[in-house]
Formats: C-alpha cells, structure tokens, sequence
C-alpha cells in the first residue's frame, strides 16, 4: 500500500482562498524550496520547536532533506503567500513496517499566519492523499500541551486513542504526557462506495 507520487502531480498545485480571505498556493515540496523552506522553519519561534518533531532550521538539514525527497515514502506540502512559505505539512508512510496500512501526518504553520484556516486546509489535503493512496488510518502524534493543535485535528475528525504519560522529551530533556490520535479512513463517508 505506498503513497502514489502521481497524486501529487495530479492535484497540485491548487489555489485556495480561504474563508479568512487568504489566498494560497498549496504545492508539493520540491528540491528549489531549500532556501523557502529554511526561512520559514527559522521563523518559527522557538517555544513551538520544543513541540516539534524535526526542526529544518539548519540550512545542511534543510539542503539533504531537500535533496533526497522520496515522494513514495513521504508527501511534504507546502502552502505559499506570495512565494514564500506559510505552512507546511507531511504524510509519512513506512511501506514495510507493521504501520504500512497507515499514514502519519503533521504540520506547521508560520505565527503571522495561523488562525487563517491554513492547517485546516492542509490537513484536509492529506487526509484526501491518504484516502486516494488507500491508506486506513492516518496517526497524528503530540505532546498534552500542543492543546490547539489536537483541537484542530479532533475538528477534521481524528479522535484521542492513547495517553502515555512522560514518555516523550522535548528539545531541552523535559519530558512530556504523548497523546496519539487517529483517523480512521472507513468511517469517512468517501469509503461509502465500498
Ligand atoms: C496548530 C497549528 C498548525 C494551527 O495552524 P492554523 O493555520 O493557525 O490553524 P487554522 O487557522 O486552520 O485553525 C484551525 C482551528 O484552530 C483554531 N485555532 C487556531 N489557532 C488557535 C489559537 N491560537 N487559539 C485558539 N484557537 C485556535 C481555529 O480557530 C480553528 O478552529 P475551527 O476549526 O473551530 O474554525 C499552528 O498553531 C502551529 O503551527 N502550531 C505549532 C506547531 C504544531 O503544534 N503543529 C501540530 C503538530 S502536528
């Protein structure tokens, strides 16, 4: 069950304007982002970093990430303002683990330009890559305090599965209670047809 990377060509790029009134380009990441991709990650303050699960703020792990972009392992997406980066967002997928018959998504989204309906936008575009490539769940994973966030993801319909308290460390070592939530792809009304 891989990702198809002809999706991507398929539905990208798009233009949305958003109810905010935004109007963005939504693309796939591609190797001329380098520079794009490590603006935005280096505005990102750096309370939300010791959330995050990578940090592209270093050009050299900005430059290899760019370079070895595997579409059939993972769908980085980015949504653009102008030509600069505005948010970003991932579908992971590990074609021969145990976790093969699902995705793993997450995002981020740059402080001049959240609570304009981006993330939502984005996350709704991976759920509909993961539905397209035939995945049954997408996973999301946080940590207790990343409260918007997973109030974000319980609105697009991903729901709270697991607890695990103090099992994660952020950037500094303080660990933190990790929250795994899921989206089951047989309960969208897109799987009607089956
Ligand atoms: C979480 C995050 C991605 C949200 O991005 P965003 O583009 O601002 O989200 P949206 O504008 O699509 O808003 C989605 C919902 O969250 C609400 N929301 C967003 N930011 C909020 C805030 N600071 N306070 C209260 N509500 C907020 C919106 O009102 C909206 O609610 P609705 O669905 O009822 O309309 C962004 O805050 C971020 O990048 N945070 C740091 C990284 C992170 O935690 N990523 C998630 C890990 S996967």
């Amino acid at each position: 069950m891989p990702l198809f990377p002809e999706l991507l060509d398929e539905k990208f790029p798009l233009e949305k304007t958003l109810s905010s009134g935004l109007k963005v380009l939504v693309r796939n990441l591609r190797p001329d982002d380098k520079d794009r991709l490590w603006t935005f990650f280096n505005e990102i303050p750096s309370h939300d970093k010791l959330y995050l699960q990578e940090d592209l703020s270093v050009p050299e792990v900005v430059e290899e990430w760019c370079n070895n972009l595997d579409y059939c392992a993972m769908m980085p997406l980015v949504a653009l303002v102008e030509d600069k980066i505005v948010g970003y967002a991932i579908l992971r997928h590990e074609m021969r683990t145990w976790k093969r018959h699902m995705g793993m998504a997450r995002m981020v989204v740059h402080p001049e330009y959240r609570q304009k309906g981006i993330a939502s936008f984005l996350l709704h575009q991976l759920v509909d890559l993961g539905m397209h490539c035939g995945l049954e769940k997408l996973q999301a994973e946080f940590m207790a305090e990343q409260e918007v966030a997973m109030r974000l993801f319980e609105h697009s319909g991903f729901v709270k599965v697991a607890t695990i308290p103090k099992y994660v460390i952020d950037m500094t070592g303080k660990s933190h209670d990790f929250i795994l939530m899921v989206y089951n792809m047989r309960d969208d009304e897109r799987h009607a047809a089956d």
